[in-house]
């Protein structure tokens, strides 16, 4: 079996002191592998979002330890750790982050531009990714002009841009119909299988419980079903 791509090792994390302390993960431990397609699913509260923060290291955990790609990130500086993160995580969020003020191709060239590639270069390989999406038709707008299925697909491309191993989304089809939903997990399982990715995709969407390889529930901040991988 290949290496996890994600590891977590007896991880807690709570917010708060005393008495308004809220233990948001109780201990988890999981491991993610390359190939899959993996939901983390569970109720409002159960600690979906901050697992996925720990996992891509916004936050740090109280214990336990953190490996990606077989290296645990609590012995690398903070400068090694941002550089090794922006090239081995693409991340889409919940709530996109697009930037306005720039055109939907210069948004997704922006991580290519951060590692120093070439402006032309960086825009040609942007173009490819949004050709992937089906979104190369509307680059040259601003993203705040796109419908939301489409936003999605921008911020999906440039999770993807820089080639990266984990692909991590937080609820990517929570505002999409149907078909762009089934249409957005089609994507990510295509990536999945045929680009060796290691997909991890928070959701309590069951219209696309169907895509996934293995199901991981999460319930208070534990997880309850789904923890071995076959
Ligand atoms: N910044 C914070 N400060 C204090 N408590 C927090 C903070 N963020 C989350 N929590 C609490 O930690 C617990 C887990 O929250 P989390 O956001 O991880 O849940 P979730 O599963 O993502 O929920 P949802 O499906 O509603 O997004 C909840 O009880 C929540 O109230
Ligand atoms: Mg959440």
């Amino acid at each position: 079996m290949d290496q996890a791509a994600i590891k977590c090792e007896g991880i807690k994390k709570s917010y708060g002191e005393d008495l308004i302390r809220v233990d948001a993960l109780k201990g988890i431990d999981l491991e993610i592998y390359p190939e899959k397609l993996t939901l983390l699913v569970g109720p409002s509260g159960s600690g979906k979002t901050t697992l996925l923060f720990i996992i891509t290291t916004i936050l740090t955990p109280d214990e336990g330890k953190l490996f990606l790609l077989g290296q645990e990130m609590s012995q690398m500086s903070e400068s090694k750790k941002a550089e090794f993160c922006r090239k081995s995580l693409g991340i889409v969020f919940q709530s996109l982050f697009l930037i306005p003020t720039l055109s939907v191709v210069e948004n997704v060239s922006m991580p290519l531009l951060v590692a120093g590639m070439p402006q032309k270069e960086a825009q040609d390989k942007a173009m490819v990714f949004l050709k992937k999406m089906q979104i190369d038709h509307r680059s040259e707008i601003s993203p705040s002009h796109l419908s939301k299925g489409q936003q999605q697909r921008v911020a999906i491309a440039r999770a993807l841009v820089n080639d990266s191993k984990i692909i991590v989304c937080d609820e990517p089809t929570s505002a999409l119909d149907q078909a762009a939903g089934l249409e957005i997990m089609a994507v990510l399982k295509e990536l999945a299988l045929h680009s060796g990715k290691a997909v991890l995709v928070v959701t309590h969407d069951h219209r696309i419980f169907s895509f996934a390889d293995r199901i991981i529930h999460i319930n208070d901040g534990q997880i309850t079903a789904g923890k071995e991988h076959e």
